[in-house]
């Protein structure tokens, strides 16, 4: 088991630097968690910055925010994602991004609209907009309980996006599309009237 936590920690960093590149995180902002055993996760730590992050920095800790082992405090959203374990117990990976096509749909509360055939096979459809909590607080993560509904992720009103999975591959791509879909729509609006599909 120690050798499998070790194997995730160091997934998490390559996951989260990889996030940082590609331009998923925007300074230390986003985190990443993996649920470990029904009421415990590793998840990123507050406020470090991607490029830095080392294995031993990732913090594992219960639902409840009970800290087990990691020297750093955990991500100010730690509530969030326990939220999301609580509420769905086959989500095992959760990912939180502050892409910037996704996040701009975020900021004006519009879901966004299942317009490539990604958005049917990968995200389950339209991706919708979570209410508006205060950062660090339970809420983020218990309004975007409804949202997540069915739904490979979410965004969250004026903060960013949650893309969630069985495991971290799952979220991460997911997270990916999210930003394609809301990137492709944006651009399809300038030449056009985008045309959303339902099904395959
Ligand atoms: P930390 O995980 O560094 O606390 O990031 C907070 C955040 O992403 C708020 O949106």
């Amino acid at each position: 088991m120690e050798q499998n936590l070790d194997i995730l920690r160091q997934e998490i960093v390559d996951k989260s630097l990889e996030a940082f590149r590609e331009g998923l995180f925007s300074g230390t902002s986003g985190n990443m968690s993996c649920r470990v055993a029904p009421d415990e996760m590793l998840i990123t730590p507050t406020s470090v910055r991607y490029d830095v992050l080392r294995a031993q920095d990732i913090v594992r800790m219960k639902l409840d925010g009970t800290v087990l082992e990691g020297g750093l405090q955990p991500s100010s959203e730690w509530r969030m994602h326990a939220a999301v374990y609580k509420a769905y117990g086959e989500t095992n990976a959760v990912f939180h991004t502050h892409s910037p096509y996704a996040t701009a749909f975020a900021v004006v509360r519009k879901s966004i609209p299942a317009v490539l055939i990604e958005s049917c096979i990968f995200l389950g459809g339209d991706i919708r907009c979570a209410a508006y909590a205060a950062p660090g607080t339970e809420s983020v993560g218990t309004n975007a309980i409804p949202v997540l509904r069915d739904r490979g992720g979410c965004t969250l009103a004026n903060h960013g996006v949650l893309a969630v999975g069985k495991d971290l591959a799952q979220a991460y791509l997911r997270a990916e599309y999210i930003e394609d879909v809301a990137k492709v729509y944006t651009f399809s609006k300038v030449l056009g009237t985008p045309v959303e599909i339902a099904s395959l």
